[in-house]
Parts: C-alpha cells; structure tokens; sequence
C-alpha cells in the first residue's frame, strides 16, 4: 500500500510542484491549504499531469480540529508542511502576524501529529536562517542568525520541531533549507502565480519579459561581486521539488532528526539571470541599476554535499533551463492561473 502523505500548504507554488512529483514517485497526496497564497487551479493542472486524483481538503493548518478530521479521513501516514507566511518584507511591517501565523500552524500540526501517532515531517525551511556573516557558502553546521521576522519564524520553528521530536520517540524530522527556488515545471502547466508585485528576480524578470511590467530595478550594482550586483542560489522548483521525495523517502526508511540544504551549490548574479532568461525567452529585458535593497547581502549560495550524500540527491538543471521553464510558463499563462 502506497504511504498517504499530507502536503499541508500544497496549492502553493513549491507544494504543488511536490505534489506532481510524490504522485509520479508512487505516493498517494493529500492537499491542506486556505488558498490564502495558492490555488486549486495547481492541483487541476497536476491531475491532468499525473491523471490521479488529488484528495484536497480547503482548511486552515492553525485549524486543530479540520486537521484532525483529515488525518482520521484519510489515514495520514507522513506530513510535508510548506503551509505558512512567505514574504519577508511583509514580515518586517507586520512581525506579530507572521510569528502568530507560522508558529501556530505548525504547533497546531504537531499536535494532531502526536495525537494521531504520525511520526515522519518534512518540514520547509530556508536559506534565511543563516547568520550572513557565514556567506557565501552555507554548510548546515553554520551558526545561524536570521535578520528578519519571516527567518526568525523559521528558526523557531525548526526549535520546536526538534524539541518535540527529542521528547516523542515516534517523531522523526527533516528541515530542508531551500535557496532561491525558481522556474516551472517543464510542461508550463504550473508555476509561480504571485499575487501583486512580485517580490523576487525572476517572477519578476518574467512579468517584464511579457510585457506587464516595464523594466526590472536591479537592486544595487556596487556589490563587491563580479559584476557589482548580488549573488544567490537559484534552484529549479523540479528539482526542490524532487529533493522532497528524496527526503521523504530517505526518513521513512530511516528515522532521524537532521537539517539539510536543498541548493546546486553554485552561485549566480542578478546581470547573469537577466541575460540567462534574454537568451531564453528571446525578449530583451530592460533594467535600471537602484540602490541596494535593505536586508540583502552580496552573495552566498549552498554547500550541497550533505544532501547528495545522504540523500542521493543533486539538482540536475541548469540556469538556463530555470528561465526556459519560468518562461515557458509565463508565456502560457500571462495572468497566472487566473485568467
Ligand atoms: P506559497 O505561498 O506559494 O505556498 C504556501 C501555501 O500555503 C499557499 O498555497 C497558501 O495558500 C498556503 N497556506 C498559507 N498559510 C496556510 C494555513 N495557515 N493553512 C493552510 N494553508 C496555508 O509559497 P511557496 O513558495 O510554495 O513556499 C512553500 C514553503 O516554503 C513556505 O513555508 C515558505 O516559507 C518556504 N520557503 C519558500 C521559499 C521560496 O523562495 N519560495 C524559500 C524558502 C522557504
Ligand atoms: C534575489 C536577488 C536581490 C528583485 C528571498 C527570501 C528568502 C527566500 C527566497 C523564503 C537579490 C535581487 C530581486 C528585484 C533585484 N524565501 N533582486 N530586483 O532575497 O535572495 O531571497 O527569497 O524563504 O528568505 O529573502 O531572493 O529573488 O528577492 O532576490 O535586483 O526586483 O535579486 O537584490 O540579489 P532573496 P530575491
């Protein structure tokens, strides 16, 4: 019998990226989410992807009792919870909402979790966590540090996870730390449908390269980088996504609680994606330099030895290939998944 596994925050962008490719890995998907930041148009497209049905519940993580009732319902065998708040200038502006918000949906998870006996979580954390004075490359033993509300609720979660897995026997955990996750699946089927204006690169690159904004504002040009401007991570969803099941199955099989980074463990600068995702897209993407974004630092990217060792698991596409998928997906779907 095929696990059921619970993808709580699964109509998300990550999550249902995850979804496509447990279903492909055998494992039977069960979706929570409140829509708030996602859409059942995801799990649509991943049912014609897949032609399996998807069980999806619309409910809210913090919610005890309607998680409760679908663990019963559905006879949850393992949880991946990407449900929570994302945006970290937000967070700064309203700190007491995300600390609320991410914290309790997963207390409140972790409680149905022990009272359920369900013992196996992979959990979404986040490069973020990272005391930046360890950039650029980030090992999981680094110290950690976040500098904004939206990373501290990370840390605290990944506390309290800990603490619950050292006081239940039962309770096993991974905390996958994703860089920059981007593109689509290759079918553009789905992707990134952000609501408003985007906050990161490249959804951002895309809705200039479509023509529904008019130029990118390169976030400072006079980074001691190459080519003056920040470096990060970026990891094709596919692959994020891919990095899940390896997760999940490498926890089934061997109980553990342990941290590990999901990244390519190369860096890339803003000017190399814009001209990356020009070549791809065959669009120019006009750009302006502005000053430097507060929070950002220069550089860093992944060290992702730990998980291609423990996990059997490397990212396998390349940058080009992120923005001909993010294109891809763009160009099929101007207005996202609404229109
Ligand atoms: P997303 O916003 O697309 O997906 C999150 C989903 O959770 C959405 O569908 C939203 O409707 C749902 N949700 C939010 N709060 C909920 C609640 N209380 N109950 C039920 N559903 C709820 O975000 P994403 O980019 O797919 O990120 C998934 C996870 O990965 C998040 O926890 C995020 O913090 C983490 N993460 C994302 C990135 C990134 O750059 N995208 C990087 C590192 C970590
Ligand atoms: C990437 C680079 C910007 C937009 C964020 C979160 C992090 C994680 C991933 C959740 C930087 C530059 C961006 C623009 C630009 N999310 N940039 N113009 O900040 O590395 O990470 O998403 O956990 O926690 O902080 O990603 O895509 O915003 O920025 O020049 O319009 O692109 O300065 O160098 P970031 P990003």
């Amino acid at each position: 019998m095929p696990k059921t596994i619970l993808l709580t925050g699964g109509a998300g962008y990550i999550g249902s990226h995850t979804a496509l490719e447990m279903i492909r890995a055998g494992y039977e998907v069960v979706v929570a989410d409140n829509l708030s930041n996602g859409s059942r148009e995801s799990l649509n497209r991943v049912e014609r992807l897949t032609g399996v049905r998807i069980r999806f519940y619309q409910a809210d993580v913090r919610d005890a009792r309607a998680l409760e009732d679908i663990f019963i319902e559905c006879d949850i065998g393992g949880v991946v919870h990407f449900a929570g708040l994302k945006a970290v200038g937000e967070s700064v502006e309203k700190p007491l909402l995300y600390y609320r918000h991410n914290l309790d949906a997963t207390l409140s998870l972790l409680e149905v979790m022990a009272r359920r006996g369900v013992g196996t979580l992979i959990f979404s954390s986040s490069a973020t966590v990272y005391d930046p004075a360890c950039a650029p490359v980030y090992t999981e033993d680094a110290p950690l540090k976040p500098v904004n509300p939206y990373g501290w609720t990370k840390f605290m979660c990944e506390r309290i996870i800990k603490d619950a897995c050292a006081a239940e026997k039962g309770l096993s955990a991974l905390l996958l730390r994703y860089f920059n996750p981007v593109g689509a699946h290759e079918s553009g089927l789905i992707g990134e449908d952000p609501r408003g204006v985007p906050n990161n690169l490249m959804p951002y690159i895309s809705q200039v390269a479509v023509g529904r904004r008019e130029y990118l504002t390169v976030h400072g040009g006079d980074y001691p980088t190459p080519d003056g401007t920040g470096i990060r991570d970026y990891i094709h969803v596919s692959d994020l996504a891919r990095g899940h099941v390896a997760a999940l199955d490498f926890l089934l099989a061997n109980p553990c609680v342990d941290e590990i980074n999901l990244g390519t463990g190369r860096g890339c600068s803003v000017l190399e994606v814009v001209k990356a995702f020009e070549r791809a897209s065959g669009r120019p993407i006009p750009y302006r330099i502005g000053p430097r974004r507060s929070g950002d630092i220069a550089a860093f990217w992944a060290d992702a030895t730990k998980a291609r060792k423990k996990l059997g698991w490397e990212a396998r596409h390349d940058l080009s290939e992120m923005c001909a998928d993010a294109w891809r997906w763009q160009s099929m779907n101007p207005g996202g998944y609404e229109l």
